[in-house]
């Protein structure tokens, strides 16, 4: 299917302020996208060149990961500048162009705000480690050492070692959640809320249509800095930080999470109200992560959506994981509104965290398209790609450095993005790139999956089209899901239709049972088992049926 044959949808927010709900995102990680330079790093003048194979996907909006000015210890989620765009990405202009670019094709534009800490070579931060007294003193969350010279608490950085870190000027420690080089923000300060709202409109101005938020939950923390307590053995998983770090052994009650954020996230969102941005802030909490995410989009001055970890665990999810993370859903944000991810920049690859098989992954796309929530990809999802091995030597990553080797970091899922699979890098770049392209990659390439009608990519293309031609799958509303073994049943409905929609998540053939009702087959062209529902119907390991009643 070739993008110009697409309908053309028109980007107008404030003629459609829904048009975040039920939508579709692309992520695109801007060092590994297309290199347009020959500097082996991905910039924006590449990523506007390949505008169309991301318009080709029938995706609403693109995600774009930070491209701001930025030491890059963490890959510019580590901003020096925030109203820049980083000299290895481009300017300023090429992002103007990018964005006119994208709304041509009638694709809105999220950029990536990390504004829960900056690099330590902002310009704020280091005013404010100069000394107790200088405009910016109070704009970071310093704090004096214990009696014994050890760091306030016990807080710890996802990113290794204590949250703390010393600083010789102030003679103080200073708070990072992440690396050193990535101090917090202090949040209870007003003037430093009101300089990142101003960041917020310098983006909306340039016409953004909406942002990601970064780390949303690790905006505020507790004024009174006290320990988190330790959490209890079986309440340990690693949803957002690896099962090797001590970081999951702790409830993290006081770093985090605090409830003066609501105010803030307010306040944000009645900047965006006037453009008709939309927001999907990241919620990173392994123990009361959906919580959270109820409390941020509960009613319609908070945050428009929340990303949720949930399905970027490690374990495949069973039917019955569905189940309880939707009953959970229902339960504590009813009101509320998720955006689902399989994959990202920050996680293994799912085709290889869930060692799926090109079955289970077109299964695995379809649900994502038929259950409530709007849903991020991550560039090269939509090719199928497994996670790339990246050798030690070869790392980039901090993290998977100081992990090493049971926790590999995060390039082997930020490795360049396969075009081409006869050119030398893929037709990523004329030079050699940041991080190796994958051999594994090349062979499924954008160029060769264009070939061939049953790939990957022709899959997702039509797997977004179904969402977008059937508003029910869109913005419906969902009944409670049923998990029997391997089996997940939920309905859809709008308008008066409803959609039934039956997976088999497990490795045993499942029978549906025979409903009652005119009900038509659909989604033959993406491999929906077409048969007669009022009958029994049985499907193999990674089958599904979606059926159709419609109004009346
Ligand atoms: C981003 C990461 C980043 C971290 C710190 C995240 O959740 O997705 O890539 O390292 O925030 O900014
Ligand atoms: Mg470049």
């Amino acid at each position: 299917m070739n993008f110009k044959t697409q309908p053309v949808r028109t980007v107008d927010n404030r003629a459609q302020p829904d048009w975040w709900r039920g939508a579709v995102i692309y992520q695109v990680y801007p060092r590994s996208y297309q290199d347009s330079n020959g500097d082996g790093i991905g910039d924006l003048k590449g990523i506007a060149q390949r505008l169309p194979h991301i318009a080709s996907l029938g995706v609403d909006a693109i995600w774009i990961s930070p491209f701001f000015k930025s030491p890059m210890k963490d890959f510019g989620y580590d901003v020096s500048d925030y109203c820049d765009v980083d000299l290895m990405f481009g300017t300023l202009a090429d992002f103007d162009d990018l964005l006119d670019k994208a709304h041509k094709l009638g694709m809105r534009v999220m950029v990536d705000l990390v504004l829960s800490h900056t690099s330590d070579q902002h310009p704020w931060f280091q005013e404010s480690c100069q000394d107790h007294k200088n405009a910016k003193s109070d704009w970071y969350v310093w704090a004096e050492p214990k009696p014994d010279g050890t760091p306030p608490n016990n807080w710890l950085s996802i990113f290794g070692g204590s949250a703390w870190h010393w600083d010789g000027r102030r003679e103080q420690y200073y708070l990072h959640n992440f690396l050193t080089s990535q101090p917090d923000l202090n949040f209870h300060n007003e003037e430093v809320q009101n300089a990142l709202l101003d960041v917020a409109k310098f983006w909306l101005k340039r016409g953004v249509d909406g942002f990601r938020l970064d780390t949303i939950n690790f905006y505020f923390h507790d004024q009174k800095l006290r320990d988190n307590p330790p959490l209890p053995v079986k309440r340990r998983n690693a949803t957002i930080a690896p099962r090797v770090n001590p970081y999951n052994h702790q409830d993290h009650q006081y770093d985090k999470n605090q409830p003066e954020n609501l105010a803030f996230l307010r306040s944000l969102r009645s900047v965006m109200e006037p453009y008709g941005a939309a927001a999907v802030g990241e919620v990173g909490d392994a123990q009361y992560g959906l919580e959270i995410l109820g409390q941020y989009t509960a009613g319609d001055d908070l945050m428009h959506m929340c990303y949720a970890f949930e399905f970027l665990a490690n374990a495949k999810p069973t039917a019955s994981d569905v189940e309880t993370v939707m009953d959970r859903v229902d339960e504590v944000a009813a009101d509320g509104w998720s955006c689902w991810a399989f994959s990202n920049h920050d996680t293994v690859r799912h085709p290889s965290r869930w060692n799926l098989s090109d079955e289970g992954l077109k299964m695995m796309t379809v649900l994502m398209m038929c259950w409530r929530g709007s849903a991020c990809i991550y560039q090269g999802e939509e090719l199928g790609l497994p996670e790339a091995e990246v050798a030690f030597e070869e790392l980039q990553d901090p993290y998977g450095i100081e992990f090493w080797p049971k926790f590999k970091g995060r390039d082997g899922c930020r490795t360049p993005m396969p075009w081409e699979t006869q050119s030398e890098f893929s037709g990523f770049g004329e030079n050699k790139p940041w991080l190796p392209v994958s051999p594994k990659h090349m062979e499924m390439a954008v160029d060769r999956q264009e070939e061939d009608p049953d790939a990957i990519l022709h899959h997702y293309r039509r797997a977004i089209r179904f969402r977008h031609e059937n508003p029910a799958l869109r913005s419906g509303t969902q009944s409670p899901m049923k998990a029997d073994g391997g089996l997940l049943i939920f309905t859809r409905e709008h308008e008066g239709e409803t959609y039934f929609c039956a997976f088999n998540l497990g490795d045993d053939v499942a029978t549906v049972a025979a409903q009652t009702g005119s009900w038509q087959s659909i989604g033959a062209d993406l491999g929906s088992v077409q048969d007669d529902l009022t009958n029994p119907v049985t499907l193999n390991p990674w089958q599904f049926l979606i059926a159709m009643k419609p109004k009346g």
